[in-house]
């Protein structure tokens, strides 16, 4: 019945306003355990059902790039066994994931800095992004030990680098440039960004790509983010007017230009 429910309203979304990049922060998982008495793990490992739904859901709906944020650089500063629980569900993830990515057309990447994840994890994401590199469908990105202001220091150095070394022309540095520098390479910026548990904050998540990312801030709690609240999310974002800095007399001029 809830398949069948869920069938109805993916109905109701349009196939020709989906996000090119839907970015998730992943919140409330302690807060979940807490109101049922449970440790915290119970939350996170709650919460990675959810990451299957949510996976699933938008290769269902033909969701370009899912990006989650799983892991931030400030999450290394929790007690040290909750660190190591949430490595080893990124580990059992990676290794329970793995054939269902392939056979999706799904590629997995990571971003963030990744070195300092252990190297069990490391080499984890590296076997999985290479089993799954061939997959053209839909890319699963993991933010681990994530850090948007790193991340855009890390671009700088090495702009410099290749400017020092002369492979890149200052007066030449523009956004499309500057993009490249990213960790998210490649990927388009994200147009809906998804925070669960109610908190109105970005928490330095993708800080530079989500300059005009629609932001949708749901009370849900992360483990109780099921299918029928991503696409009330997306229902929302295909209702907004995404202006651009622009009036939107001049968005609707532009729709009637792009129509003839
Ligand atoms: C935030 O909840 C969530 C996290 C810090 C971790 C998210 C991890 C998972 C969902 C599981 C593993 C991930 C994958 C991709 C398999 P919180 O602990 O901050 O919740 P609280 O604010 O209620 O305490």
């Amino acid at each position: 019945m809830s398949e069948i429910r869920g069938t109805q309203a993916v109905r109701k979304i349009d196939p020709e306003k989906l996000p090119r990049h839907l970015a998730v922060i992943m919140d409330g998982n302690g807060r979940w355990a807490e109101q049922r008495s449970l440790p915290r793990l119970a939350g996170h490992q709650a919460g990675v059902e959810s990451v299957r739904e949510v996976v699933r859901t938008c290769r269902e709906l033909e969701i370009p790039v899912l990006t989650l944020y799983a892991f931030s650089r400030e999450n290394w500063s929790r007690p040290p066994w909750e660190v190591r629980a949430l490595m080893g569900l990124l580990s059992r993830y990676l290794r329970s994931e793995i054939r269902e990515l392939k056979k999706n057309g799904i590629a997995l990447k990571a971003i963030g800095d990744l070195e300092k994840l252990p190297q069990k994890v490391q080499d984890l994401l590296v076997r999985t992004g290479a089993e799954t590199a061939t997959g053209r469908e839909m890319v699963l990105n993991l933010a681990l030990s994530y850090s948007g202001r790193a991340e855009v220091l890390q671009a700088v150095r090495h702009l410099i680098r290749d400017v020092q070394q002369g492979r890149v022309e200052p007066d030449l540095i523009d956004e499309p440039l500057f993009s490249r520098y990213l960790y998210t390479a490649g990927l388009p910026d994200p147009d809906l960004l998804i925070r669960t548990s109610g908190e109105f904050r970005l928490s330095d998540f993708l800080t530079y790509q989500s300059a005009y990312a629609e932001i949708y801030v749901t009370k849900t709690l992360w483990p109780d983010f099921r299918k029928k609240d991503l696409l009330a999310a997306i229902g929302e974002f295909q209702n907004r007017e995404r202006r651009f800095g622009l009036t939107g007399e001049q968005i609707r001029e532009k729709k009637t230009l792009s129509n003839r």
